[in-house]
């Protein structure tokens, strides 16, 4: 048994608790930084956790995008010297003036003419924002569809555009191609519509945000590395938009980046053959497990065994039937109740996915190991 492991004193703990490994987190964001050749920031609702957050920041990210007041207040209360991007394409009135008049936010994205016009009142007619539309693309690359809620397209796109620059001389175009991205393809295809939409619209852009949607290696093995796709996004940015070296590339990176530093670990509470409940589930932190049909890697915790291995299903501790995860997990068949597993590759979408269905879940202990 790893020595840490002895350390956490965790046999007494009935919820489930997280590992955060903070040396994975620095070596993905440095990866991230040096393979990429624009500006990072990191999206805070993947992980807004604050010492995830400040280990990003330490790493050498001074960019964040945030989708609410909330997320704004977080970053500005870590961080005094940073950008906020604001990156929700639909904002209320008063959270966008909150975000302008007191937090300085100038960055905002937007996907269609009324929200553009109340961003424009909201901030008082300000000349000194920067406008991101937000264009639908091709999301047939994903797990998760970013492009049915928010995007623009073809005509509306372009005229858009054309309005926006009329508010600010500090447009450009934004696009998400889906979170848990498997193919760099998405990124091309998404590149060319952006090329086509400004020369049709004939504006002078100032960026190209290509959003997240880079993937986490959880159990698929054949997905291409990051160098993959950010190569692809460089050699395409550079044929559509070659003649425009004022044209700054902008990515919003956050499952790559925190997918791997932190793992889960819950309790057995019941085994029933080769159902095991556990004390966490789809209304507390493997809503986003479900969602994607992912299976992680799991081992039993703190105990050695060497039993051989066999397919279990996880059932959540709620009276939803739906909450369970079919895997297979494969753990030890001598497993038993009140026994620990640890769940790998949670570092995404996890912690915040929580709800209050049937009282379970409050929030957890994270444990650091350096
Ligand atoms: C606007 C925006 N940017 C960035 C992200 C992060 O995406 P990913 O975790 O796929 O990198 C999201 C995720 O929903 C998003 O909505």
């Amino acid at each position: 048994m790893p020595q840490e492991e002895k350390n956490y004193n965790f046999k007494q703990l009935n919820n489930p608790f997280y590992i955060f490994r903070p040396k994975k987190l620095k070596k993905n964001v440095e990866t991230f930084l040096k393979k990429f050749d624009g500006e990072t920031i990191y999206s805070v609702k993947t992980n807004p956790n604050e010492n995830v957050l400040k280990k990003i920041y330490n790493s050498g990210i001074r960019s964040f995008d945030v989708a609410s007041i909330k997320e704004i207040k977080l970053i500005k209360s870590l961080f005094s010297k940073c950008k906020i991007y604001y990156m929700n394409p639909v904002k209320s009135y008063p959270m966008i003036q909150e975000s302008y008049f007191k937090f300085g936010v100038r960055d905002f994205s937007f996907d269609c003419s009324d929200e553009l016009e109340k961003i424009s009142k909201a901030t008082g007619m300000a000349k000194d924002l920067n406008l991101h539309i937000r264009i639908s693309t091709n999301n047939n690359f994903c797990k998760v569809n970013l492009s049915k809620k928010f995007g623009i397209e073809g005509v509306e796109a372009y005229s858009l555009l054309r309005k926006a620059s009329k508010i600010s001389q500090n447009v450009g175009v934004s696009f998400h191609v889906g979170s848990q991205c498997l193919s760099p393809e998405a990124y091309k295809i998404a590149l060319r519509k952006v090329s086509s939409i400004v020369s049709k619209s004939g504006i002078r852009i100032k960026f190209v945000n290509i959003g997240g949607g880079f993937p986490g290696k959880y159990l698929d093995v054949s997905l291409p590395n990051l160098a993959a796709y950010l190569k692809k996004i460089k050699s395409e940015f550079k044929k559509n938009f070659n003649n425009y070296s004022d044209i700054k590339l902008l990515s919003e990176p956050g499952r790559v980046l925190v997918y791997n530093c932190m793992s889960l670990v819950v309790k057995v509470i019941l085994k029933q053959k080769k159902k095991l409940f556990i004390n966490d589930g789809i209304h507390g932190h493997l809503s986003e497990i479900k969602k994607l049909g992912l299976i992680q890697p799991v081992r039993l915790f703190g105990k050695k065994t060497n039993k051989k291995n066999i397919p279990f299903s996880f059932y959540g501790p709620t009276c939803d039937s739906n909450d369970f995860l079919k895997g297979p997990f494969f753990l030890p068949e001598s497993i038993k109740n009140e026994d620990f597993i640890e769940i790998d590759l949670m570092g995404a979408y996890t912690l915040t996915s929580k709800n209050d269905f049937n009282g379970f879940y409050s929030k957890p202990i994270i444990f650091t190991k350096e």
